[in-house]
């Protein structure tokens, strides 16, 4: 099959298409022929050598794709060639094919252009299973850190699909005005002093959960910005991995600091993920509640092109490798 390797680690000219062996799918496990992988900000950190691969999973970098199904290891129900499908993966999503354990694998949204449905699933599984862990329920505000990136778009529309009152801040004008358009009630330039922004807003309030992909940068601020029993979820380290936690304010508060990561969890909870994601997440985009993220394609020949869009700061949405 061909596959992205990398020569080293490094910039996106370290990304290179070439041949390699075709895995086989082993016991509990389905291979995919796939027609378009998902790139994340992840892949990034992996390319420069900041997130090794978990241990048994591809060296190839890529943590989700959608396809057909190819073949099927020894125990595994319910698939059969030909059948359409989204995974979630731990590696190895950038290639033809892509073997993976069958509970990570899943029908696409009804509705959902096949390769658009390429970029649902990593985001999708890390909101959805996040909010569920801090219980974001109706009426309460919810504000999410870059409002228009993978993970910011469908949060914005995830939370406001749940009856939370939504804000989120990003980095230019025309990104605050999209944060509205996806559904979130105001958009702060975080450039400028969103807490304050935040707090005019909610009328002093605060926000009850905050998803957040900065980490330690902003950690005294979410700490201000957090509600009396507000619940703060970091999954991402954008600003740095080491902060100091002011736990007078945090306790004064009831609040609640909590940080996950998608990619190293068993397979087994991945499983119930991705069962949770079906069943709660994929009719909305069946609906239309939510809508796929603005997104961007690229062959899979100019990968380097997708990782220097994603690394300038300029992307919106998901970016899509395809397959011809
Ligand atoms: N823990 C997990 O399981 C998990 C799973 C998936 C993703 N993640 C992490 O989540 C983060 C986002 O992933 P992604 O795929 O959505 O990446 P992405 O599409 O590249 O989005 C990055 C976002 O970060 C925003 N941002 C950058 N600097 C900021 C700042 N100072 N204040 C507020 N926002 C800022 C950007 O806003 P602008 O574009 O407006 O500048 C952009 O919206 C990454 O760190 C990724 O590693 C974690």
């Amino acid at each position: 099959m061909r596959a992205i390797v990398t020569d080293g680690f490094g910039g996106p000219q370290v990304l290179q298409l070439t041949d390699v062996p075709d895995p086989a799918p082993g016991p509990g496990e389905v291979l995919i022929a796939v027609l378009a992988s998902g790139v994340n900000r992840a892949d990034l950190l992996q390319r420069q050598g900041f997130y090794p691969a978990p241990p048994g999973a591809s060296e190839i970098i890529g943590l989700e794709v959608s396809g057909r199904i190819a073949g099927l290891g020894p125990d595994v129900e319910g698939w059969r060639v030909g059948d359409e499908c989204v995974a979630l993966l731990a590696g190895g999503g950038y290639a033809e094919l892509v073997a993976v354990p069958a509970g990570q694998v899943v029908r696409p949204p009804q509705g959902i252009d096949l390769v658009s449905a390429a970029g649902l699933i990593e985001v999708a599984a890390t909101v959805a299973s996040n909010l569920t862990r801090v219980a974001l329920a109706g009426g309460e505000t919810f504000l999410v850190h870059g409002g228009t990136g993978g993970i910011g778009s469908f949060a914005i529309q995830y939370a406001a699909a749940l009856g939370a009152r939504v804000f989120a801040t990003a980095g230019s004008t025309d990104k605050l005005a999209l944060c509205r358009r996806l559904g979130a009630e105001a958009a702060f330039d975080y450039h400028d002093d969103w807490l304050g922004a935040l707090l005019v807003a909610t009328a002093g309030h605060g926000a009850d959960v905050i998803l957040d992909v900065i980490g330690a940068k902003y950690l005294d601020a979410n700490t201000d910005a957090l509600a009396d029993d507000g619940r703060l979820v970091v999954i991402g380290l954008q600003g740095g991995r080491k902060g100091t936690l002011d736990l007078g304010r945090l306790l004064a508060k009831r609040g609640l600091v909590t940080a996950t990561s998608l990619r190293g969890r068993p397979a087994e909870q991945k499983a119930a993920i991705c069962a949770e994601v079906v069943h709660t997440i994929w009719p909305l985009f069946a609906s239309g509640a939510i809508k796929p993220a603005q997104e961007t394609r690229f062959p899979a020949a100019s990968v380097a092109a997708a990782h220097e869009h994603l690394g300038s700061g300029d992307a919106v949405g998901k970016l899509l490798l395809t397959w011809a």
